[in-house]
């Protein structure tokens, strides 16, 4: 029997070639697995059937759809919400989000068809095969990885002859302007005339973040223990909070990010995403725990934040040290419940107007300075003296030392 290999297949023309080029090349058949993580808002189960049968057309011996909208909102896009994860304090991790829930697939697709081989069809200049492989391997040592992407030595315009010669069914021209990787979470674009980082990003570059009205909206998002359970009340997946903020947000122009960025494999690359739903839940987030996390916990929890978006960005999803910090923010969200206004207004703004919470640690008592003040102004004396001892000792022995 010919080995397998189990295929992340996005229904591209890079995949769609690399169905045929593994049989071709490593006499091997080939499952291709397609993973729905919302990266078209529109597909039906039409369009994924299509995608499945374009695999099938290619020669692959399996095609499977998996549809993982809910899991990436629940077990990957949550996680990110309560770490407030922004990779160099910007990106909000839209591939490097969706590359382990994809690997999870790969591995269990890879044991139930007796595969013992994974294959991604990323380039060699990436982050995404950083994640498929390090990943993959972090679940499952044995299995071996192909990237035959990395290998082949296609241009564009050989991988469409390629296509045409094993008639294999593409929808792509010679040439495209971009390379696009959607899901859920956002929408990253790179490549053309991006890669001018001093050029503005073509306006054709954005989908999501286009305006659409000029009519200010403003909602209510309720967290649970870090995790979006409400809009305007109503209690929803936290897939549809994500997909209706994505509209709301979208149709303001909210949800641009043009930036340089450092890959994993040393290249400096600018990039642009569009992330409207995310930028708004992770503002929102952000701003429950200025209302309900203590000092030392905010403080100490930023630090870990960076840590853990590199960790995820860098492919290191399934590893010790992300488990260890995923305990430290896991409990840090005990409190992290109540309810956040967010307005969104053309072009592009997004504004927290109003926060609450039944556990909130604001206290109007403390903070008021109108009448029903409950602070006791006399312990600062004190307090702020010894505070400032160490400062005022150094100041007073500077004074001695300038004038002997
Ligand atoms: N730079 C981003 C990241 O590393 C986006 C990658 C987009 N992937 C793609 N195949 N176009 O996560």
């Amino acid at each position: 029997m010919a080995r397998r290999v189990v295929l992340a297949y996005s229904g591209g023309l890079d995949t769609s070639v690399a169905v045929r080029w593994l049989m071709e090349n490593h006499g091997v058949e080939v499952i291709a697995v397609a993973v729905d993580v919302g990266q078209d808002a529109d597909a039906g189960s039409e369009q994924w059937e299509l995608i499945r049968q374009r695999a099938l057309a290619a020669g692959a011996a399996e095609a499977i759809v998996v549809d993982a909208k809910d899991e990436l909102a629940e077990e990957y896009c949550v996680p990110a919400i309560r770490a407030n994860a922004k990779y160099e304090n910007k990106y909000p991790l839209v591939s490097a989000l969706s590359r382990p829930l994809i690997v999870r697939h790969l591995v269990a697709e890879a044991r139930r068809h007796g595969a013992d081989t994974v294959a991604h069809g990323c380039t060699g200049k990436g982050n995404d095969q950083v994640r498929f492989e390090v990943g993959t391997r972090s679940l499952a040592p044995d299995l071996d990885v192909l990237a035959p992407a990395r290998s082949w030595g296609m241009s564009r315009a050989d991988s469409v002859a390629y296509a045409a010669k094993w008639e294999i069914p593409i929808e792509a021209s010679a040439e495209r302007i971009y390379s696009i990787d959607e899901n859920l979470w956002g929408r990253a674009i790179e490549c053309g005339a991006i890669e001018d980082p001093w050029a503005a990003a073509p306006d054709d570059a954005y989908t999501l973040t286009r305006i659409r009205t000029a009519e200010p909206a403003s909602v209510v998002v309720g967290f649970e223990a870090g995790v979006p359970a409400t809009l305007d009340g109503a209690t929803t997946s936290v897939r549809s909070i994500i997909e209706q903020l994505n509209t709301l947000a979208g149709a303001r122009g909210f949800g641009r990010i043009d930036a340089v960025e450092n890959r994993r494999v040393g290249i400096k690359s600018r990039e642009i995403y569009e992330c409207p739903g995310a930028l708004a839940l992770l503002a929102a987030h952000a701003d429950l725990e200025d209302l309900t996390l203590e000092r030392d916990m905010a403080h100490e929890k930023i630090r870990i934040e960076h840590r853990w978006a590199e960790l995820v960005y860098d492919g290191l999803w399934f590893s010790p040290l992300k488990e260890a910090l995923d305990a430290f923010v896991e409990r840090s969200q005990r409190h992290v419940s109540g309810e956040v206004r967010v307005r969104f207004e053309a072009p592009g703004l997004c504004t927290v107007e109003g926060r609450r919470s039944t556990v909130a640690l604001y206290d109007q008592h403390l903070a008021t300075y109108d009448a029903g003040d409950a602070f006791r102004h006399q312990d600062s004396e004190g307090f702020v003296r010894i505070f400032g001892l160490g400062v005022t000792t150094w100041a007073a022995r500077q004074a001695r030392r300038e004038r002997p």
